[in-house]
């Protein structure tokens, strides 16, 4: 039985980085006599200028009938004085909420032949692996708002952050059941000593912990998390936290790992689920093919892991990537000077992966 995989490139370096992915896909089909089939998607600015939606009926209907969904980037210059409901983010926004995406998982691990990329000293950084557990469907991402208003006579705008008990519990077991399979440890981040959202979070987190005796929970405050992060990124092995605050820790935990060009996610719906890089459209380098392709072939092991349960083949690609590195092929992200390194582009960068997929 074959297997169908939406491909949505996006914008920017979307198309590039995609293009890669599915090649490593393609091989390891092969291989692993998997049966992938593929069919692409407009979503984001280029599917605005072409459709005028950023995000197509069609787009959502082939993403729901898929057996996983990978994702590019999207979003522009051009495209930011669009209305709001016409942005390109409106299209990875609108997949989240008509697939029911509520996890996102964004893995940081921290490889000793990269720590040296890390802004952070290597001593503090070699060894961290995080799981950072977003939730994705929720809060003041989807909350009522108002672009404008007047009251007493001065503009303003708001947005609202709303959780309710069965959202953050559903969140938490997912944090809980992927600590068990790691090192039995969640820390929950929130702001309780401010906001009341927090204080229900923090609530309902403690009270699903009972349900799993086997796992140490912790609490931190978002502005002290982000102060760990930095100095002792050891202390954490999953992170569950809400939709602002994930995004928020998600990019500053991802410079932990040296370059954000080589972070994948994979975010998990009840049925079908999508995975992107987390780096987004990169516009400045659009088209050149220098991309680092690595963040989006490790979303498609993540996509072989948990949306086809083909853990060798997601495996594969995994050492592959790692195994491209320790040759020393490294994208300009990544590339240094009169290092020894081997200077790679995209293309290059991906032919080093396949063949080590052999
Ligand atoms: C991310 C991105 C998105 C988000 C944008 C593109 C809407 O930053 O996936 O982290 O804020 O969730
Ligand atoms: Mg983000």
């Amino acid at each position: 039985m074959g297997k169908k995989i939406v491909v949505i490139p996006g914008d920017g370096i979307g198309r590039e980085i995609t293009d890669a992915a599915r090649k490593v896909l393609e091989k390891i089909s092969r291989k692993y006599a998997l049966g992938l089939t593929f069919e692409e998607k407009a979503a984001g600015g280029t599917a605005y200028d072409a459709y005028g939606t950023p995000l197509p009926d069609e787009t959502i209907e082939a993403a729901k009938n898929a057996d996983g969904v990978l994702f590019g980037a999207v979003g522009g210059d051009q495209w930011n004085d669009l209305p709001p409901e016409k942005r390109p983010e409106r299209a990875i926004l609108g997949l989240r909420k008509s697939l029911g995406l509520y996890a996102n998982l964004r893995p940081v691990k921290v490889p000793a032949m990269l720590a040296g990329y890390s802004p952070l000293k290597p001593a503090i950084i070699t060894g961290a692996d995080i799981l950072i557990v977003r939730e994705l469907i929720g809060g003041i991402y989807f909350g009522d708002r108002c672009e404008s208003e007047i009251k007493n006579g001065a503009e303003r705008a708001w947005d609202l952050e709303n959780y309710s008990v069965p959202e953050v519990t559903r969140i938490a077991r997912f944090a809980m059941k992927a600590a068990g399979l790691r090192k039995g440890h969640v820390t929950s981040v929130d702001k309780a000593n401010v906001l009341a959202t927090s204080r229900l979070w923090r609530r309902t987190v403690t009270d699903v912990a009972k349900e799993y005796p086997d796992i140490r929970l912790s609490h931190l405050y978002v502005d002290n998390c982000a102060m760990q992060l930095a100095c002792a990124p050891k202390q954490f092995d999953v992170i569950v936290t809400s939709n602002l605050f994930g995004d928020i820790l998600s990019d500053e935990a991802a410079v932990l790992g040296g370059s954000i060009g080589m972070m994948p996610s994979a975010s998990i719906g009840e049925n079908t689920s999508l995975y992107e890089p987390i780096h987004g459209s990169a516009p400045d380098i659009a088209g050149k093919g220098i991309a680092n392709p690595c963040a989006t072939i490790l979303s498609a092991a993540m996509l072989l892991r948990y949306s086809l349960n083909e853990e060798k083949a997601a495996r594969a690609i995994e050492q592959a990537v790692d195994a491209a590195l320790q040759e020393g092929w490294r994208t300009p992200d990544l590339y240094q000077e009169d290092s020894g390194l081997k200077k790679a582009n995209t293309q290059t960068m991906t032919d080093a992966i396949l063949a080590q997929i052999g």
